[in-house]
């Protein structure tokens, strides 16, 4: 199955992608992921990410690409991915379809999830994330067993810097202008499925299972 999460920022893109991922045993790819693991890191090519990420402003097009375009070349990919945050230009994805097209593969499907701006917001501004480990939390909708620390290792959560109200709504503002487009591009390539993302995390997930009943994946 190759697969790409396409919706505004706190649409629930990652948190579907990673029970997937473990059903469905393919890797999930999130440039966000990795882009922060290179912050972290403080690499060139996180230094140079970072300056974009704090403001909700998206890192430039061939930075980004690079990274998806050697990503899917690693042996793990062969049975299948799941893109999350990426493409989000239109210059992003028409480089994925030529490399993939260079590869003689396709994507199977574009899973939009159409979400509300209220329900970005309120999620975005709740949620905490594992310093260690990654996993994600949210204050009211998914909190942690104990008060700020992770349930899968420990760790200590923390609220992310681009996760900050003003920064939200650029990067809802940014959503719209620059990634919104790509709904009609998988359109047309009829590869577009939509369902709610405003719905609970279970309901997200049903969603996903109907969708995925219907369709027969290479
Ligand atoms: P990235 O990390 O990709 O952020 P995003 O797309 O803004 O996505 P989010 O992680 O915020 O939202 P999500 O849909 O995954 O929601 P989640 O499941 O986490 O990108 C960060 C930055 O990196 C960008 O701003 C840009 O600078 C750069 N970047 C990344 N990719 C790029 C690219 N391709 N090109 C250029 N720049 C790029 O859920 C959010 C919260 O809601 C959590 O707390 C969760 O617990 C909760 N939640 C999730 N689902 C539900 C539900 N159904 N009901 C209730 N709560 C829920």
């Amino acid at each position: 199955m190759r697969l790409i999460l396409l919706g505004p920022p706190g649409a629930g893109k990652g948190t579907q992608a990673v029970v997937l991922s473990n059903n469905f045993k393919i890797p999930h790819i999130s440039t966000g992921d990795i882009l922060r693991e290179a912050v972290k890191k403080g690499s060139k090519l996180g230094l140079k990410a970072k300056l974009y990420m704090d403001k909700g402003e998206l890192v430039p097009d061939e930075v980004v690409v690079a990274i998806v375009v050697n990503r899917l070349k690693e042996e793990d990919t062969k049975n299948g991915f799941i893109l999350d945050g990426f493409p989000r230009t239109e210059v992003q994805a028409r480089k994925l379809d030529e490399s993939l097209y260079k590869s003689g593969i396709n994507i199977d499907m574009v899973v939009y999830f159409e979400t509300s701006d209220e329900v970005s917001i309120a999620r975005l501004s709740g949620r905490r994330v594992c310093k260690e480990c990654g996993a994600n939390y949210h204050v009211k909708n998914m909190p942690p067993k104990k008060d700020g620390f992770c349930d899968k290792c420990g760790g200590a959560l923390y609220q992310r810097d681009d996760d900050k109200e003003a920064t939200i709504k650029n990067r809802l503002a940014i959503y719209k202008s620059q990634t919104a487009s790509l709904v009609d591009y998988y359109k047309r390539k009829n590869l577009l499925q939509t369902l709610s993302g405003d719905l609970d995390v279970d309901e997200v997930f049903a969603e996903l299972q109907t969708i995925f009943s219907k369709k027969k994946f290479s």
